[in-house]
């Protein structure tokens, strides 16, 4: 055995470990666990990065999302949008490079957020296929097409340009990406078919064209011309900062003095709450903010708590709407009963969010299962992890045998129902890279009760009446199966005529309903919910659900747009566009 201290011989194995190599490794932390997932992923990332492109430059999406069956489990994916195009030196960086990205600084409400999202998709696609992405993109007219073969160095987290081109592009602008990736094409609730049909009923603006590996064509129109409300970038709100943020905004703050670093860093602090936070501190307002120790900050700390600060502003968020949500609901589900309710901004850590939440209960829905649950962060679906998302915690949290339905404890409630929840913020804090479940913070748990509540409280007093409406139709039946036979038997009695018979009978019904009231039947009529399209809502739904312990059960639902499904071969324009890029 050597003498060397072992130490000596551990230090020479310590080095640095690659972003890229850990991810490489560590694929499930951003969703690419399995084939199907895999498949599912790198497209939800590339239309949610259209989507929030779009929206940053005003544009209403057309997005065209193609998926070719290669054979072998090798699809290859290609997603093309008329969004605002990327210039071509951020071309390789953003695509082959892990955490890269405009929306990490800025708290702004988007569907992406750690700018990791697309450059792991293509890391994929290379580690399973050695493939390069091929990529185009156009910034607006009377600028070239950037045609570029990339890959990531994965030792370095660098690009590695294979080709690099200049080619002809019919589109003004946007930007078209070609992934070639190890996945696997099934249909069911955990399928592109179903998340593109859920990104279109909460993104109502936007249209998708989807060729599926089948060939066959599904078309999501848009079915408004109204874009979401633009959203502000906010600064951080002062509740919730913590200590350490807090000293770093102090040590590399601009501002001269403490007054104004408060007014400058923070969403609704103006000149007299800044001044009551330092009264609270205890510390002067012309204070130097580099000079602020560390016990000083503290202070700071405890003055903002003290101090009342109104809550953040609401143009940083986009909430879906509460007609949105139900129209949504009303086209997916065939109910009786709809109720859905748009909650006003609260704050966790600092962040701003908002919690919407829906209920269809009743009609076509099972009554013998668990509830159906459909969960949204920033209008996008989430399709996994359902068990380890705080919606699923407030929900069982929830006392919903108060509301009509059935719950044993710890368990979803079980019931005809489906329901609903969105969370708008400028920070969805999702649990992992993947951003498939929300984390389990106190404030949003809260919110999201809170909205449960008060939808439960209706379905409560519908379900509540229509046991009240069952009963006394039942009662009615009762006593209207009596009417022929005490009218016969006052025929019979008075010696009357059949005639009068009749019109005793009449009578009695008359007099039955004068005394218990008019009531109408509130059985579920099929045909009463106009928005219903069973092609929409069969979309995405027809296979059995596989049985991967990775995969829960989701849900399905909502809202809006025409659409229709062809079988018909791809689209012969879109054919020669591809041919020409090539
Ligand atoms: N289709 C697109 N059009 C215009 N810009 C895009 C497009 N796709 C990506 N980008 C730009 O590239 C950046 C990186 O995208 P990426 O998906 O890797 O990260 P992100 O969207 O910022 O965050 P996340 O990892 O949460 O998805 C984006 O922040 C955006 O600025
Ligand atoms: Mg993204």
């Amino acid at each position: 055995m050597s003498d060397e201290p072992t130490a000596l011989s551990m230090a020479k194995m310590q080095r640095e470990v690659g972003v890229a190599e850990f991810f490489a490794r560590n694929r499930h932390l951003l969703g690419f666990d399995n084939k199907r997932k895999a498949l599912m992923t790198t497209i939800k990332e590339a239309v949610d990065n259209s989507l929030d492109a779009c929206e940053e430059a005003g544009i209403l999406p057309e997005i065209s999302v193609e998926v070719v069956d290669m054979q072998n489990d090798r699809f290859r994916v290609i997603i093309e949008d008329n969004g605002p195009g990327i210039v071509k030196k951020q071309i390789p960086r953003i695509f082959a490079s892990l955490l890269y990205g405009s929306k990490f600084h800025k708290l702004s409400q988007s569907r992406g957020q750690q700018g990791i999202g697309i450059s792991a998709s293509l890391l994929y696609g290379q580690m399973t296929t050695g493939r390069p992405a091929k990529i185009t993109s156009r910034i607006g007219k009377g600028h070239d097409a950037h045609y570029y073969e990339l890959k990531i160095d994965t030792k370095k987290n660098r690009p590695d340009i294979l080709k690099e081109d200049v080619v002809e592009w019919n589109k003004e602008h946007g930007t078209r990406i070609e992934i070639d990736l190890e996945g696997s094409y099934q249909q069911g609730g955990q399928s592109i078919d179903y998340y593109l049909k859920q990104t279109a009923i909460v993104n109502p603006h936007v249209t998708i064209i989807y060729t599926n590996p089948k060939a066959e064509q599904i078309i999501f129109p848009r079915a408004t011309e109204e874009k979401p409300k633009p959203v502000k970038e906010i600064k951080p709100h002062p509740y919730g900062v913590e200590l350490g943020m807090l000293q770093d905004l102090l040590k590399f703050s601009e501002s001269r003095t403490l007054q104004s670093f408060l007014m400058s860093e923070f969403s609704r602090v103006g000149g007299g709450t800044a001044k009551q936070i330092c009264e609270n501190a205890s510390l002067l307002p012309n204070t130097k903010p580099k000079q602020i120790s560390r016990d000083m900050a503290e202070s700071l700390m405890d003055g903002i708590k003290k101090t009342k600060i109104i809550m953040p502003p609401t143009d940083c968020i986009s909430p879906i709407g509460a007609e949105l949500l139900e129209k949504g609901l009303r086209k997916e589900i065939n109910a009786e009963f709809y109720t859905t309710v748009t909650r006003t901004p609260s704050v966790y850590r600092g962040n701003p969010f908002l919690i919407e939440a829906g209920i269809a209960y009743g009609g076509e829905q099972r009554a013998d299962q668990s509830i159906r649950l459909l969960r949204f962060a920033n209008r996008v679906p989430l399709l996994y992890q359902q068990g380890a998302c705080s919606v699923t915690k407030s929900i069982i949290q929830t006392q919903w045998r108060s509301y009509g339905l059935n719950q044993s404890q710890g368990a979803l409630p079980i019931g005809p129902c489906t329901l609903v929840i969105h969370i708008a913020s400028v920070w969805v804090p999702f649990t992992s890279e993947s951003k498939e479940a929300i984390a389990h913070y106190p404030e949003i748990i809260k919110d999201i009760k809170l909205a449960l509540q008060e939808c439960g409280r209706k379905l409560g007093s519908y379900v509540s009446k229509k046991k009240r409406v069952g009963f006394e139709l039942e009662k009615r039946s009762f006593i209207e199966k009596y009417i022929p036979h005490v009218s016969e038997a006052l025929k019979e009695l008075l010696e009357l005529k059949d005639k009068d018979e009749e019109k005793i009978k009449e009578l009695l019904e008359v007099i039955l309903e004068k005394q218990r009231g008019k009531l109408d039947s509130m059985e579920f009529d099929k045909t009463k919910n106009v928005d219903f399209d069973e092609d929409f809502a069969n979309i995405g739904k027809d296979a059995k659900e596989p049985n991967d312990a990775s995969e829960e059960q989701p849900s399905e639902n909502k809202e809006n747009n025409d659409h229709k499904t062809t079988e018909e071969n791809k689209d012969d324009k879109k054919k020669d566009n591809q041919v020409k890029l090539k």
